[in-house]
């Protein structure tokens, strides 16, 4: 296996670009890789206990790497080697470090582990964040709902439990529903906390599930994960374990609305009809076809021949994911009549608009909706990606365009999508990435 280098350093990102030259058809089969978000809180788990695990399948994207990294500045020796994952926690120190933390937003969810483990926690706040305002209160009231003293230092989050903490009832509904990692932390902290702790309002997306899957090979004991109410017996240590990643559905579902935007016939393979229905029933109702194998671990999609418009609103699973919203919105872009994309989860997210609106989009962005006005083509243009899944939408949009895009920024689209060129080549799409 290959070991990280020392310290807390991240490498330095290339400012790569994407050019995609458009309107090629896609063809072909490509394998989904791991889940980037089962992958971040699951390795944020193995801090949970003194022994080394494994995980498999962990995508080699930037946000998983720098995820390696914090757990190797807190303590834990770190190995790599292609998708699998050794983490050996034996001693961890309780403060993860700023220069790492705030490169990525999901660093909070090592916080249950820590407070759990060490009884004490240090994590910076995280700043802003340009899919809207991302509050960090639930997980704070989560740790305080398990009796953790949590403190305000220069910017930090300090939790401390000298004593260890007690299990508790808590209720993780936020304004716009339950939080996802919020619910990871508490599940994390709880499975090693005195007492019974109950999880009201708890999110129930795949990736939650594949962390208590974890947890509880592990040696913790939850009961309704994937429901809204999460129970969990706190016990005294957890054993090192191996673990194999679900598919990523984002990036299957990305895929998708490729097939269905600019192919010819394409397959997906390891993915799981059951957490793509959402993708694949709007997939349908916009007309095109989307077949899954008796097992449903493998998708075929194809564009349908009279492709219609129509409404999605985002929410939490098994609603319609806010991560497929601007991949959805790029597709709808070329998609005859009207629709219209409300996002109920980050209202602000609809950054990768502007940007589609410069390749001869009719959209119309109002109080966390767009309203799409489907043109018959779409036309290159510079454009700079704003997120990840923003990145995600342009890369859509540019296949289907005439002419070549310039996708700049490719950064973002690194964090969380493994080999995405790669992938695209191999289905015959014509992309190149180059340095700026
Ligand atoms: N919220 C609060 N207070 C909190 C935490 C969240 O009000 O303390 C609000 C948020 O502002 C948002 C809603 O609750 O309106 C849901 O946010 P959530 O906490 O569920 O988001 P998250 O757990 O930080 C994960 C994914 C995101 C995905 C969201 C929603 C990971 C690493 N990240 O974030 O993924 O959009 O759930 O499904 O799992 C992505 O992959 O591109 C991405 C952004």
């Amino acid at each position: 296996m290959l070991r990280l280098p020392d310290g807390p350093k991240i490498p330095s990102l290339p400012m790569d670009k994407l050019l995609v030259h458009g309107n090629g058809p896609l063809k072909g089969s490509i394998n989904i890789s791991g889940s980037k978000n089962a992958s971040l809180p699951i390795l944020a788990a193995t801090l949970l206990s003194d022994q080394p695990s494994i995980i498999r399948r962990v995508p080699d994207v930037s946000d998983t790497n720098y995820m390696l990294q914090i757990l190797r500045a807190l303590g834990a020796e770190v190995e790599r080697s292609s998708g699998t994952v050794r983490s050996a926690p034996s001693e961890i120190s309780p403060e993860a470090p700023y220069d790492l933390v705030r490169k990525m937003r999901a660093s909070i969810c090592v916080m249950g582990p820590l407070l759990t483990r060490v009884g004490r926690a240090k994590i910076s706040l995280p700043g802003g964040c340009v899919i809207g305002d991302r509050p960090v209160d639930l997980h704070i009231k989560a740790m305080q709902g398990l009796g953790a003293k949590v403190d305000m230092e220069a910017g930090d989050i300090v939790l401390s439990a000298p004593e260890g903490l007690v299990g508790g009832e808590i209720d993780m509904r936020g304004k716009h529903g339950p939080t996802v990692l919020g619910t990871d932390n508490l599940m994390m902290a709880a499975v090693l906390a005195r007492g019974t702790t109950v999880i009201d309002s708890a999110a129930s997306e795949p990736e939650v599930v594949d962390l208590a899957n974890f947890l509880v090979k592990m040696g913790a004991r939850i009961s309704g994960a994937g429901t809204r109410r999460v129970v969990i017996e706190g016990v005294d240590s957890l054993n090192g374990v191996e673990h194999t990643i679900i598919p990523d559905r984002i990036e299957a579902g990305t895929f998708m609305v490729a097939g269905a935007m600019a192919g010819q016939g394409v397959t997906l393979k390891r993915v799981r009809a059951d957490h793509l229905a959402a993708a694949t029933s709007t997939l349908q109702e916009a007309g095109h076809i989307v077949q899954f194998n008796s097992d449903g671990n493998e998708v075929h999609i194809s564009p349908g021949e009279t492709p219609r418009g129509c409404d999605i609103s985002t929410g939490p699973f098994p609603g319609f994911p806010t991560d497929m919203q601007a991949q959805f919105t790029a597709m709808f872009a070329t998609t005859p009549g009207l629709s219209v994309v409300e996002d109920t989860i980050f209202p602000q997210r609809f950054m990768h608009c502007s940007e589609m609106k410069r390749m001869g989009a009719d959209i119309k962005v109002d109080n966390g909706r767009a309203l799409i006005r489907g043109v018959s083509s779409l036309s290159a243009a510079p454009v700079m990606a704003s997120d990840l899944r923003a990145s995600a939408a342009l890369v859509l949009a540019a296949l289907r365009a005439h002419g070549t895009t310039e996708i700049n920024r490719l950064y973002h689209i690194d964090r969380g999508y493994e080999n995405i060129d790669e992938k695209i080549l191999q289905l015959g799409g014509n992309v190149e990435r180059v340095p700026d």
